[in-house]
């Protein structure tokens, strides 16, 4: 009987166990109840009485050895069995998208880009604005017609009477901060939201983006500005791209131009997008008037300058055919994701 204990506990400690179906052998052989401790446990009332607590408790070591083994192997087997589990190979692949950047933003990007590279610096401002700033440091006073042309929301501002807020109707509004906070040359870009009353279409939308651009220094003129706007355009457009200024008016600027370039579909011959004429406007530009430094406490003899402004919504739906303004705030993502 010991015999066969100690041959039984051999066996025990140098077996090796693979997998459950070994395990389960091993049970089976060793701990149920058909056997072999168990057989060995009823083989004890044959044994001596003197030989019995001997026995007993050798037997009761090698039982106890047993489902210590069965127990820690069972555990380490349904460890990295479900570990094996997670891991179906079959499985297709998990599709997982990534974030990207709304196409006004990367329109505004590249824009500012290409301005930086020429030496711009990129200035915000707020988009609650006082009216100081977005008309009157504007050449634009109350009840001048030209407050007509923007159509403006107007914020009521029930603490402080003497500050009059608007949503600002365009970005023009940080020039007049940046002139009035610096002393020239001043060469700035400022991107941002804008906002104006009109009728939902299509073609018009309550809020837009804008980018505007300032330089002024001593004896800046009006080729200096050609000659910036041609350089941008040919970057943005392509090489080909020719500029023309339209004579327009804006309060802030004299002269003024609307800015045009030839249509990048049809090259200048005449299409669908810029509606046979071949060249599509794309925003607005000007000398800086006098009115303007002298509200900024320039010297108009001494400085000049140029600005201009761009809408971005305008410049992106030409460049990649979108149809309707609406589609860039409505956030579906089979539209965003075109691009
Ligand atoms: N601020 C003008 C607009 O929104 C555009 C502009 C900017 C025109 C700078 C001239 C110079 O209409």
């Amino acid at each position: 009987m010991l015999s066969k204990l100690s041959e039984a506990e051999k066996e025990i400690n140098s077996i090796t166990i693979a997998n459950k179906e070994e395990l389960e052998n091993f049970r089976l052989r060793f701990i149920s109840r058909n056997g072999l401790l168990s057989k060995l446990f009823d083989e004890l009332k044959n044994v001596s009485k003197d030989e019995k607590p001997v026995i007993g408790k050798k037997l009761n070591e090698v039982k106890k050895l047993a489902e210590e083994k069965y127990s820690s192997v069972k555990q380490s087997i349904e460890e990295s069995g479900s570990k094996a589990e997670e891991i179906d190979l079959t499985l297709p692949g998990r599709n997982f998208s990534i974030g990207r950047q709304h196409i006004l933003i990367q329109t505004l990007n590249e824009f500012v880009k290409i301005f930086r590279e020429i030496g711009f610096k990129v200035t915000e401002g707020p988009e609650l604005e006082e009216e100081f700033y977005n008309f009157d440091a504007l050449n634009t006073p109350e009840h001048h017609p030209a407050r007509d042309l923007q159509d403006t929301f107007y914020i009521q501002n029930k603490f402080d009477k003497t500050k009059k807020y608007v949503l600002r109707t365009h970005t023009s509004p940080v020039q007049v901060r940046t002139m009035l906070a610096n002393k020239p040359p001043i060469r700035i870009i400022c991107p941002g939201k804008v906002f104006r009353n009109e009728t939902v279409t299509p073609k018009n939308y309550f809020m837009f983006h804008q980018v505007e651009g300032l330089y002024v220094d001593k004896n800046v003129s009006m080729r200096d500005l050609k000659g910036v706007i041609s350089y941008f355009v040919k970057k943005f457009y392509g090489e080909n791209t020719k500029t023309r200024f339209i004579p327009s008016f804006f309060p802030f600027t004299e002269p003024s131009a609307q800015l045009d370039i030839t249509c990048f579909i049809c090259e200048g011959k005449g299409c669908k997008t810029c509606k046979d004429t071949g060249w599509l406007e794309i925003g607005g530009c000007g000398m800086v008037h006098p009115n303007v430094f002298k509200a900024v406490g320039y010297d108009p003899e001494e400085y000049t300058g140029y600005a201009f402004g761009m809408g971005i919504e305008r410049i992106a739906m030409m460049k990649y055919g979108i149809k309707d303004i609406r589609l860039f705030y409505q956030n579906d993502v089979r539209f965003l994701d075109q691009f």
